[in-house]
């Protein structure tokens, strides 16, 4: 069990149910694009590996496994790390031929202000039966193609150079007949296409940043799902950027024929809920979503068109560092290699994506000695979670913390004072432990983590990390007293958790 009961409380939030809340708002305006579709909203966020991962084809060895990206409650359960996880359960059921789901996932991952340990996706997926068409006399993608004429049309540029699938990067299934698999796709795409449309051009209107008729700009690219082929993203032009938006394909037909609906075919996607409401209302931080303070809640309304959010303050950051060596024994000599450019490179470069899988992945069948960006790129989390470009700009040392105004302590925040989980230290080093100590010491209160230089003592072979801590507080400021009390407590924590030696 490596799940903190920090994340535990996540669970009963429920955000997406929330009314007037953004997740809510924006799951609704995706929903209004799929007439017809079944909506599942409330499925219970604990489900077996099996569900997570087996029934939807990943290797024994996938790195999405392992404790250092997913949290698990014991051997054999976790915290759903996708709404994929609801699929072959939902095809089971069979209950309609299109489905939505929206939930809450769970994964280990780095912190900064596009990252949050819970976020929210939405699964979709539309499926039709060979036998039932073949019953009125029609083969299946010819009732696919007849759907296809029935969803509204749209008329932004897309870019598709893509065959409809590829022997090599991107192979038709071989229970799918060609004709099948295109019909498949067009439907998709065209759904898709409609969805994003809707989104960008409210997206568009709550901007108040002259962007004048520049038309919306999608394309499409080759992508890589163990439960689906072919697979694809579609990425989104917005304000001089292509975005990532979403992973989808045409499911795998082992799915279905575990699902006891073998005559079934059909496609699936799965979309990140945060990252498109922070687009939509230009949302700067995913801890915004946690809020309880009015000056951000009010702000939002399932009645009003979108409008742009307003940030209410920005409070002082506080940056501290934390070096160590590692334990000798991590084998830290190799595959160090840092998600965040070292402090004294230039702030405002970011970082490139390191989440995009718009190439196809080779699957890693270990997790490195250190995480590092290669081995998020081939995590199963690499899609649809918020994937906003890295924050910029926090590498410079220390605004001061402001001392003044605060009396607010320890007491205050629970999770500063909570007894460690006793956990042995892992066999190797990896980043997301880290972050995982940051989140239990300091809860919300800390925008981002990064490390900021590496080096290998070359007599001994033995490696060092400075990771630099951005303490920041998105609703008051914080005190020098309380910041320095939870980087005590981070330092000592690594030393009990990790094994690591402070410098
Ligand atoms: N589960 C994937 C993720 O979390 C997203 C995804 C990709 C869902 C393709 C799908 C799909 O249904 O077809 O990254």
């Amino acid at each position: 069990m490596n799940t903190p009961s920090t994340i535990l409380d996540a669970i009963p939030r429920r955000l997406h149910l929330q009314p007037n809340h953004p997740l809510t708002i924006t799951r609704k305006l995706i929903e209004s694009r799929f007439p017809g579709y079944k909506t599942h909203n409330d499925l219970f966020p604990i489900v077996t590996t099996s569900q997570n991962f087996d029934s939807l084809g990943f290797p024994l060895d996938h790195v999405g496994r392992s404790r250092t990206d997913t949290y698990y409650i014991n051997k054999d359960t976790v915290l759903r790390t996708h709404t994929s996880a609801h699929q072959a359960d939902t095809f089971r059921d069979n209950k309609s031929e299109g489905y939505l789901i929206s939930a809450d996932v769970y994964r280990r991952d780095a912190i900064d202000r596009s990252h949050y340990p819970v976020f929210h996706q939405m699964e979709g997926a539309r499926t039709w039966d060979r036998q039932q068409a073949g019953r009125a006399g029609k083969a299946v993608a010819q009732v696919i193609w007849d759907d296809v004429s029935k969803l509204p049309k749209h008329d932004i540029a897309v870019e598709d150079p893509n065959p409809p699938f590829h022997i090599e990067r991107n192979p038709l299934q071989s229970r799918h007949a060609a004709e099948e698999a295109e019909a498949i796709a067009a439907h998709l795409k065209r759904s898709l296409e409609d969805m994003v449309v809707t989104i960008f051009n409210a997206a568009k209107g709550a901007t108040d940043i002259a962007t004048p008729d520049e038309p919306l700009k999608v394309r499409w690219v080759e992508a890589y799902f163990p439960f689906t082929s072919p697979s694809w993203e579609l990425e989104v032009f917005w304000q001089g950027d292509w975005l990532e938006v979403l992973g989808c394909g045409v499911v795998s037909q082992a799915i279905l024929d575990n699902a006891t609906v073998p005559n079934r075919v059909g496609w699936a996607f799965g979309i990140g809920l945060e990252r498109i409401a922070m687009l939509l209302y230009g949302i700067p931080d995913i801890r915004l979503f946690w809020s309880k303070d009015t000056r951000f809640l009010s702000q939002f309304s399932e009645a009003a068109p979108i409008k742009r959010f307003v940030p209410f303050s920005k409070y002082p950051a506080c940056f501290k560092d934390v070096s160590f060596w590692l334990r000798s024994s991590s084998s830290a000599a190799g595959g160090a290699s840092p998600i965040h450019p070292p402090a004294t490179t230039s702030a405002a470069t970011p970082t490139p994506n390191s989440d995009s899988a718009a190439t196809p992945q080779t699957l890693s069948s270990r997790e490195p000695v250190i995480a590092n960006a290669e081995a998020r790129a081939a995590s199963p989390h690499a899609a649809t979670s918020t994937h906003i470009p890295r924050s910029t700009g926090t590498t410079t040392r220390a605004e001061p913390t402001s001392s003044a105004s605060d009396k607010e302590g320890l007491s205050e925040h629970p999770h500063l004072i909570a007894p460690a989980a006793p956990t042995q230290a892992p066999a190797a080093f990896h980043e997301n432990d880290v972050m995982e100590i940051a989140r239990e010491v300091c809860g919300d209160l800390v925008e981002d983590v990064r490390l900021t230089d590496e080096f290998v003592h070359p007599k001994t072979g033995r490696k060092s990390l400075c990771y630099r801590i951005n303490y920041r507080s998105l609703e008051r400021t914080l005190t020098n007293d309380e910041t320095n009390a939870m980087h005590e407590r981070l330092r000592s924590l690594l030393v009990d958790r990790l094994g690591v030696e402070l410098r």
